[in-house]
């Protein structure tokens, strides 16, 4: 059974200038064990693509509608706001970039994640001690006894997301969703982070959707990939293919944006020309602005995704079939 099925996917914000159009008829889906990139520069829709099947975005402004929005076989449409927290805690859980920005700051690391475990299972405090410290073993946490003893603003940057990497695996999640998880960290340890959510995704069989700007994060982290561009799918592929083979101009030019891809070159190539205006993106393929292969026909229309296989599918018109 697929664990996240996402099918035309559309989310609005009102706000002052008008509505927000963030991510326009999006669809994905992930099954048991599969591991999805999600790639796209800032801005794309790609947090808010998740958020939105998570239903954690704000209920006052943002409009939300799906033909399908399902995560676990529950309709996350449907589902009472009662019984959601219940729903992601089981089955979802989240890594930000800000690791900072998830733990309180007035209490221990240790104690935060001993929290986390008695509100998901129902054991007595010194197992879920236990829980915790197996776990942060597993993260490879150096000096975890002193780790548990600290508060957060005595952690380094490494130290804390991986202690969120804990308190996000210590539930025990059918999938977990890391968005940006190492956007704020040295290039060393940023390496080390993605070894070690690979090498768990792995060990336990669970499903991962890592969300990025940087197609680098996901080369060696993920078996699929959706690129995402002006809050639309622009296209769908395995990580082999998309190295191998991009389609879309838009993945050509990201993979050439990826430092050292190049011989010789270790400046990003930009791509020029600016991202759309979300509050009236264009009816046609929002990449259009900057596109070398660009044409009238691109202008008027947006290209249905077209799929070539069961990995594939490219949302270009250019694209020969
Ligand atoms: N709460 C919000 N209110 C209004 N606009 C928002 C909100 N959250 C995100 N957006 C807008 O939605 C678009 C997509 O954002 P997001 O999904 O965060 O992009 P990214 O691909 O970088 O994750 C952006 O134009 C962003 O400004
Ligand atoms: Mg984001």
């Amino acid at each position: 059974m697929a664990l996240i099925e996402i099918e035309n996917l559309s989310v609005n914000f009102s706000s002052p200038d008008g509505q927000v159009q963030a991510v326009r008829d999006v669809s994905l889906a992930l099954e048991e064990g599969q591991s999805l990139g999600i790639v796209g520069e800032s801005g794309s829709g790609k947090s808010v693509s998740l958020m939105a099947l998570l239903r954690l975005l704000p209920e006052q402004s943002a409009t939300i509608n799906a033909n399908k929005l399902m995560l676990d076989g529950v309709n996350m449409l449907a589902c009472p706001r009662q019984e959601l927290a219940k729903v992601r805690g089981k089955v979802a859980s989240l890594v930000f970039q800000d690791p900072m920005a998830s733990f309180d700051p007035l209490f221990k690391i240790g104690d935060q994640l001993t929290e986390t475990v008695l509100t998901h299972f129902d054991v007595s405090s010194s197992e879920a001690l236990i829980r915790v410290e197996k776990m942060l073993d597993r993260v490879e946490m150096p000096d975890s006894k002193r780790v548990i003893n600290s508060y957060p603003h005595q952690l380094s940057g490494g130290m804390l997301q991986r202690a969120m990497i804990a308190m996000a695996l210590v539930c025990e999640p059918k999938v977990l969703i890391a968005d940006e998880p190492t956007t704020a960290l040295d290039v060393t340890v940023q390496a080390q982070i993605l070894q070690l959510i690979g090498d768990l995704q792995q060990e336990t069989g669970m499903g991962l959707i890592m969300i990025t700007h940087d197609l680098g994060v996901v080369a060696e982290t993920v078996d699929n990939i959706v690129v995402m561009y002006g809050g639309k799918v622009m296209e769908q592929t395995s990580v082999f293919d998309l190295f191998d083979t991009p389609r879309h101009p838009y993945s050509k030019a990201l993979l050439e944006s990826i430092p050292g891809q190049l011989p010789g070159k270790r400046k990003l190539k930009e791509i020029p020309g600016q991202s759309p205006n979300p509050l009236s993106p264009p009816a046609g393929c929002p990449f259009h602005f900057r596109c070398e292969n660009a044409d009238q026909s691109c202008i008027d229309q947006m290209p249905p995704l077209t799929r070539w296989d069961q990995t594939n599918a490219t949302a270009c018109l250019k694209v020969a079939s």
